[in-house]
């Protein structure tokens, strides 16, 4: 797709159906290896985190390691439970989901799709045998009828000949196609919100991008809500209609995201981009300098913005407060004392 047919697509699904959104989410763990008898210490892995997932548009985490993006989806998935705020789907804040019934259709409708596609599936089983399991827990079909659809699905996912895969065991198929059987799993499955944790990272890039197409046809023609997590902006900005920049648990950019990549505001922001490999740079052009290499560890009591110690345009309130998200333009805000 063209940037300007994105561009038109972006503004066509603009105000689609919110299916999934996160409220001021946060999260506490517990630091491992604490001294008995001693004050717990905790890690804030997500601080105040908003964001809203609508049928047929996709909302990119960006972010480097550790900063809580699979800790964004695992709470989305009841992997974990929020220390505050919390996730409602259509509506419905998902603490109240508690019965096991209810637990399982919630599942069947949010479902995560992982980094490694090869962990993911038990190399003892043909593709049949994954998929039709996951088929038999959610819907009741005949044999004939659910051997029909996986052809179908199969089909759809670009895995030809069908027949021939549903036979095959998962070390006999590439990367980038047992990621693609992991796709058809969640349409086997009948998912509305797919939670895509950095599925393309142990692709190369000529894979990446026919994974990428994929999920592209499934927001496009069957309206699914995506999450793509990743660390690469440059590959957000090609299927994301919108961005949250995480650093350190917190939010320090969002919104559209044609607007965040062509004028990103705030200095992570323009470091991440700068990062992105661009043919027309010269090797000799330097790149944005960081104050510090280091991500601070964050913890509750902390104040400020995480990003002040690499900052090389912090100010002294930078250490001491966070400022108020600020619009930067229609749909696109930062969080930054540089602007507040
Ligand atoms: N179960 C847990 N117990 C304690 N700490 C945890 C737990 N899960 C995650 N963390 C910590 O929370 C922070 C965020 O982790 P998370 O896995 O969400 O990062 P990430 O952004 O997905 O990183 P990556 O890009 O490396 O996958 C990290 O500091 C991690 O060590
Ligand atoms: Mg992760």
């Amino acid at each position: 797709m063209n940037a300007l047919n994105q561009a038109l697509y972006s503004e066509k699904t603009r105000n689609n159906q919110v299916i999934l959104e996160a409220k001021n989410l946060t999260i506490d763990f517990k630091h491992s290896g604490q001294k008995l008898f001693q004050p717990t210490k905790y890690l804030r892995a997500l601080n105040g985190l908003d964001f809203q997932l609508r049928e047929g548009r996709c909302l990119a985490v960006v972010g480097e390691s550790g900063c809580g993006k699979s800790t964004s989806a695992k709470i989305a998935t009841k992997i974990y439970k929020a220390s505050e705020g919390g996730i409602y789907y259509r509506g419905m804040n998902i603490d109240e989901i508690t019965t096991g019934e209810h637990i399982d259709a919630y599942r069947r409708e949010v479902q995560m799709v992982f980094q490694d596609p090869f962990s993911s599936l038990n190399p003892l089983h043909t593709i049949r045998y994954h998929l039709t399991r996951a088929m038999k827990l959610y819907h009741d079909i005949s044999k004939e009828e659910m051997e029909y659809r996986l052809i179908k699905i199969l089909t759809k996912v670009g895995l030809t000949p069908a027949k021939e895969v549903l036979d095959k065991f998962p070390h006999q198929l590439s990367g980038g196609q047992r990621q693609r059987v992991f796709l058809a799993k969640t349409l086997v499955i009948g998912a509305k919100v797919i939670l895509a944790d950095e599925p393309t990272s142990m692709l190369d890039v000529s894979i990446r991008i026919g994974v990428l197409n994929l999920m592209n046809e499934m927001k496009h023609e069957m309206n699914k809500a995506f999450m793509y997590i990743t660390h690469d902006i440059a590959t957000a900005r090609y299927f994301a209609e919108d961005i949250v920049v995480l650093y350190c648990g917190h939010m320090v950019e969002w919104g559209c995201t044609e607007s965040i990549t062509q004028n990103p505001q705030h200095p992570y922001t323009q470091l991440l981009l700068a990062a992105v490999p661009d043919p027309s740079r010269s090797i000799h052009e330097k790149l944005p300098t960081h104050r510090s290499l280091e991500t601070p560890m964050w913890s509750p009591e902390k104040k400020g913005c995480p990003y002040a110690a690499r900052c090389p345009k912090a100010k002294k309130e930078c250490e001491e407060y966070l400022p108020e998200p600020l619009e930067v333009s229609e749909n696109h805000y930062t969080r930054c004392h540089l602007f507040a």
